[in-house]
């Protein structure tokens, strides 16, 4: 293989176009029709009634979902966003407390904390790119209440640490495994260590119907009051109009109630998760055999191995000058990468990029959640640097998407690809 690269002129290293990053999306088929079909034929579209006889996709999804992650109970709802904001209430959590979140997370982690009125606390990331249990216990004051637990890019948090410091200061736990789904810490499936877990079924994630979202839990009261919040018709109730059977079961909700349609796509899905999981775990790791021993590289490390979801390789270059010209080399060879925190392009899932967040953009000029005079204890104040090892992590990181679709070919001229750069610039 000649070593002149193909941003110099040089061979492309692999030719074939890389699958997008949908790894449920792209294997819809038959199995899905035959599944929205079903609801269609029925005319049954509703999850909670519709002509009599016909059985619920939501709630089959339900139970089959709970069964694959081992959780006493499962609720499904519109998406992942709905689903933080309905764990977050169901646990207690609003005006005046602090909930802390990881300064590495899609927003919606964050923004789902002040839906809920209470108050975000953005915590650091340690090399794995999850909430460094060291930072989250420097921030919890008196008003800290919950965290929400972010499984990012994949990957199990430092659960035996995070649990015992919820334990240790009182904490609820909303774990966010919006792109874990099947991920595991210990043998132990992600979502359930927390109070509720939280999943998404949005496009881009393992299985998907395009939108849609589940909760986990296994204390009953909770589900209880993630099902009123979900659905303020109480349409779950088998009689919607009776007394509360206990304090605290019945509050005003919203509708995040999931289709039958989504359902039907996603039992289908669901039935597909270990394959998908068990492709992208074999690419990852064949391409990280291939890689991780290379001169400049630094894998990212992972609190448990065996639990990653294998949706992609992140590595870590000596310095964060290199990166910029490390990916567009490595997209010139023809397997596209991208730096993740460059100052120039704001990304959604960066701290640094959350201005309505660090300026306290509200949209009503009282300032809610902040102003509250439920909150004690010095205001919570935000900035830009105010995280500097997740910056200085992100600023150094390389990322590639690890779809299941690819071949064993793809993935060896990907580590060769990745090889070749390095050789060149590092
Ligand atoms: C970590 C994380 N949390 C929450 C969400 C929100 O999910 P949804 O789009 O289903 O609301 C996403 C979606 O990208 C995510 O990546």
């Amino acid at each position: 293989m000649e070593d002149k690269l193909a941003l110099n002129g040089g061979p492309k290293t692999k030719i074939s176009a890389a699958y997008p990053m949908y790894p449920g999306g792209l294997e819809i088929g038959e199995e899905e029709r035959k599944e929205v079909l079903e609801v269609l034929d029925n005319k049954y579209l509703f999850r909670y009634y519709g002509p009599e006889g016909v059985p619920s996709k939501v709630a089959q999804l339900e139970k089959d979902f709970a069964k694959k992650v081992n959780s006493p109970y499962a609720l499904a709802v519109t998406n992942c966003t709905g689903a933080l904001i309905t764990s977050l209430i169901a646990c207690g959590i609003g005006p005046g407390h602090e909930v802390l979140v990881p300064g590495y997370t899609f927003f919606a982690s964050c923004a789902a904390i002040v839906a809920a009125k209470a108050i975000p606390v953005i915590v650091e990331v340690d090399e794995t790119l999850t909430m460094d249990p060291i930072d989250i216990e420097k921030k919890i004051t008196p008003q800290t209440k919950a965290m929400v637990v972010v499984h990012m890019r994949g990957v199990p948090c430092d659960m035996d640490k995070i649990m015992a410091l919820a334990k240790k200061h009182n904490l609820r736990v909303i774990e966010d495994v919006a792109q874990a789904a099947g991920g595991t810490y210990k043998g132990k499936y992600l979502g359930t260590f927390g109070d509720c877990g939280c999943f998404s079924f949005q496009y881009h994630k393992t299985i998907t119907a395009g939108e849609g979202g589940m909760i986990v839990t296994a204390d009953p009261r909770l589900l209880d009051r993630c099902k009123g919040y979900h659905d303020t018709a109480a349409c779950w109730r088998p009689d919607r109009f009776a007394e509360q059977r206990y304090e605290g079961e019945l509050f005003a909700g919203t509708n995040y109630r999931m289709s039958e349609l989504t359902g039907a796509v996603m039992l289908a899905q669901l039935r597909k998760l270990d394959r998908l999981l068990g492709s992208m775990r074999e690419n990852q790791k064949r391409i990280i055999n291939q890689i991780k021993d290379t001169k400049g590289i630094k894998v990212r490390p992972v609190h448990d191995v065996k639990g990653d979801t294998g949706i992609c390789i992140m590595f870590y270059l000596d310095d964060k000058s290199l990166v910029q010209p490390f990916t567009e080399a490595l997209s010139a060879e023809g397997v596209p990468a991208a730096g993740v925190y460059n100052s120039g392009l704001p990304d959604w899932h960066i701290y640094a990029h959350w201005s309505h967040i660090i300026e306290k953009k509200t949209p009503t000029s009282e300032g809610c959640p902040w102003t509250c005079p439920y909150h004690k204890g010095p205001e919570v104040e935000y900035s830009v640097d105010m995280n500097p090892n997740t910056l200085e992590y992100l600023s150094r990181v390389v990322h590639l998407d690890v779809p299941p679709q690819m071949s064993e070919e793809d993935c060896d001229l990907t580590a060769q690809a990745i090889r070749k750069v390095a050789k060149a610039l590092l």
